[in-house]
C-alpha cells in the first residue's frame, strides 16, 4: 500500500535546533512537583523521557519567581534546587534523542493568599479577574489583588530573565513565555483586567509593553531564535472577566505587527475551543489560523484539538509550520509512534491530570513494543 505522506512526521529546521519531526508536545500542568521547595523530580524526568520522540517537548509551566505561584505542586525555576532538578528532566530527554523548552510563567492576580502567608496577590489593578485557584485546600475563588507598582513590574521582567538564564543553565533548548489568559500577561492585555494609568495601562501599546520587555529581556539571555511565546487571544472558559473584547483584534495586530521584526523561534497560538458566535471576536471563527498566518511573517505553532488528520492538514495547506498537542500526550507517551502507524489513541483519566503521582502519569503504556513495529 502507498504511504500516506504526513507532514506531521518530516524534520523541520527550528532556527538552529533539528526538530525530528513537527509534533510539538504542549505545556501540561501535571502538579507532581510534590515537595516543599516545588523541585523537579526522577519521576517527573521518566514522564518527560517517555515522551521524547515528540519533535519539541514544551515543559509544563513553572513559576519565575515565589510571587508568581498560584496551582499547587508545579514546579519553580527560580532556585538552585530547582535547576538541580531541572538538570534530570533535561538530560534524561536530551538522552533519549529529544528537545525540550522551559515554559516560564506568572500567575499574577489569579492566585489566592494561601500561597502567600495571607498576603493578597498582585496584579495590573487592584481588580478581581474572578478566576478560581487550586490551593493546598482545593480550589478557591480569587481575590481583589494588590496593584503592582512600576518598580515590582520591572522587577518581576528581571526575574523572567534571571528564570531563563536558570532555564539555559538547566540544560534546557530554549524557553517560551506562558502567556495563555489567565496568567500575568494577559491581565496585562485585557482591558477588563487592566485599568492602569501610567505606561502600562491605557492605550494598546501600554498594555503590550511588558510583553516586550520580557522578551526583550529572555532575549538577551538565550538569542531570538530560542525564544517563543504562547497565547491564547479567544480563550471564553475558565478565564474570568478576562474575556476577549473589543479590542481583541487589534490588540493582537499591534503585538503580531511587531514580533514579526524579532524572528522568535515561533509563536505559538492556541484555537477557540468553543463557538465565537455573539463575541467580541466573532469574524475569527472561520480561518482562525489564516488570520494568525496573514499578520505574523515568523513561524508559527498551532494548537486546539488537533487530530492527526487537522494536524497534516494544517501543514499541508501552509498556515502552520508546526502542530502542538496538549492532553493526547497524557495517555500516549507514543504519539508521535501512533500518527507513524495509524494506531488508535488511548483516552486519558482526568482524575489523575493534576494528582495522583505516578498513577495516570508515567503509567501509561505505548501502543506497541518497538520491535513490533519493524
Ligand atoms: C492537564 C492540562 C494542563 C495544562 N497545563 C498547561 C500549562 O502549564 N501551560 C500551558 O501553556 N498550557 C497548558 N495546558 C493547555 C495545553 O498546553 C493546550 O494548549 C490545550 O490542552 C489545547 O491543546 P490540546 O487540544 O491538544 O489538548 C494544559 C492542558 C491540560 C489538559
Amino acid at each position: 500500500m502507498e504511504k500516506v505522506r504526513q507532514p506531521l512526521l518530516e524534520e523541520y529546521q527550528l532556527g538552529d535546533l533539528r526538530l525530528k519531526n513537527r509534533v510539538v508536545m504542549s505545556s501540561l500542568t501535571r502538579g507532581r512537583a510534590m515537595n516543599a521547595g516545588l523541585v523537579p523530580t526522577a519521576l517527573m524526568a521518566e514522564y518527560y523521557a517517555q515522551r521524547a520522540s515528540a519533535g519539541l517537548i514544551l515543559s509544563e509551566g513553572t513559576w519565575v519567581n515565589p510571587r508568581s505561584i498560584g496551582f499547587i505542586n508545579v514546579p519553580g525555576i527560580y532556585t538552585r534546587e530547582q535547576v538541580e532538578g531541572w538538570k534530570l528532566v533535561t538530560k534524561a530527554v536530551h538522552d533519549k534523542g529529544g528537545l525540550i523548552f522551559s515554559q516560564l510563567g506568572h500567575i499574577g492576580s489569579a492566585s489566592h493568599p494561601d500561597f502567600f502567608d495571607g498576603e493578597l496577590p498582585a496584579g495590573p489593578s487592584a481588580i478581581n479577574p474572578k478566576t478560581k485557584s487550586f490551593t493546598p485546600e482545593g480550589f478557591k475563588d480569587s481575590l481583589t489583588p494588590r496593584e503592582f507598582t512600576v518598580t515590582e513590574i520591572k522587577q518581576t521582567v528581571q526575574d523572567y530573565k534571571h528564570a531563563a538564564q536558570n532555564a539555559k543553565e538547566a540544560g534546557f533548548d530554549g524557553v517560551e513565555v506562558h502567556a495563555q489568559t489567565g496568567m500575568l500577561i494577559p491581565q496585562f492585555l485585557s482591558l477588563a483586567t487592566n485599568q492602569r494609568t501610567d505606561e502600562y495601562g491605557g492605550n494598546i501599546e501600554n498594555r503590550a509593553r511588558i510583553v516586550f520587555e520580557i522578551l526583550d529581556a529572555i532575549i538577551e539571555v538565550w538569542g531570538s531564535t530560542r525564544v517563543s511565546i504562547k497565547f491564547t487571544p479567544v480563550a471564553i472558559s475558565n478565564v474570568g472577566i478576562m474575556t476577549p473584547d473589543v479590542e481583541t483584534i487589534p490588540l493582537f495586530q499591534y503585538i503580531l505587527k511587531k514580533l514579526s521584526g524579532y524572528n522568535l523561534a515561533y509563536l505559538h497560538i492556541v484555537g477557540p475551543a468553543e463557538d465565537l458566535t455573539g463575541t467580541p471576536v466573532e469574524v475569527l471563527q472561520d480561518n482562525y489560523f489564516s488570520h494568525f498566518r496573514r499578520n505574523y511573517s515568523g513561524r508559527l505553532m498551532a494548537n486546539m484539538g488537533f487530530t492527526q488528520e487537522s494536524g497534516n492538514a494544517i501543514l499541508n495547506e501552509g498556515i502552520a509550520d508546526l502542530v502542538s498537542f496538549g492532553a493526547p500526550f497524557i495517555a500516549n507517551p507514543d504519539l508521535v509512534e501512533r500518527f507513524e502507524h495509524h494506531l488508535p489513541l488511548s483516552e486519558s483519566n482526568r482524575d489523575t491530570y493534576y494528582t495522583g503521582g505516578e498513577n495516570g502519569y508515567t503509567d501509561y503504556p505505548r501502543a506497541v513494543d518497538g520491535s513490533a513495529l519493524a
